[in-house]
């Protein structure tokens, strides 16, 4: 099987993602090609039996290169099993008003891009202060406190269930 694994990202941990993804899908024997997703305009998505998008959320949007991408080749997308993966700090947490907010977020993507993917899975990212500018870090540090109040809000901290994702890339695969 060979399988696309395109991505978007701002401060990375998209990228850390789309790359253990598809590193796993080669340990699973397949052929994987990873690209970020502004490399990915001119792809030929007839030469793939998968595609894997990856996304990140900043102030309630994805990246508007995935959005871009997902206009453009829904009709192709959506001729062989695709998967989303949407990555945020909502879904680190288990609060209903922001699972509500990632569903909202997802049914305006899908609306504005008219690509609706096989399958979707929320994934918890990252607190990244190393990251940000002082502005973003003060606005993060705000929320994050209340998210999470046993965090060191000094320091990056890493949300994502890899060996989750790991079993999701393999369950998927095998279906
Ligand atoms: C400026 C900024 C805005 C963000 N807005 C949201 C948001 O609206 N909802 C959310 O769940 N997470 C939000 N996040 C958290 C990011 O989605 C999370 O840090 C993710 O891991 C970023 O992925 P990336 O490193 O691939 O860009 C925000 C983060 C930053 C820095």
């Amino acid at each position: 099987m060979k399988v696309l694994v395109s991505y978007a990202t701002t401060e990375g941990q998209t990228r850390r993602i789309a790359r253990h993804v598809a590193d796993r899908i080669a340990d699973m024997g397949h052929m994987v090609e990873l690209a970020r997703i502004d490399d990915a305009d001119d792809i030929d998505l007839s030469r793939f039996d998968r595609t894997i998008l990856a996304a990140s959320i900043h102030v309630g949007h994805y990246q508007r290169g995935i959005s871009e991408f997902a206009a453009k080749y829904a009709a192709k997308l959506g001729e062989k099993p695709s998967l989303f993966l949407s990555v945020s700090l909502a879904a680190a947490g288990h609060d209903a008003e922001d699972w509500r907010g990632l569903d909202k977020i997802l049914a305006d993507f899908q609306d504005a891009t008219g690509w609706t993917p096989g399958r979707v899975e929320q994934i918890a990212g990252a607190y990244l202060p190393s990251q940000y500018d002082v502005f973003t870090r003060f606005a993060m540090r705000r929320i994050l406190g209340k998210k999470d109040p046993e965090a060191d809000l000094d320091q990056d901290k890493d949300y994502t269930d890899w060996p989750g994702l790991d079993a999701l890339v393999g369950e998927w695969l095998g279906a």
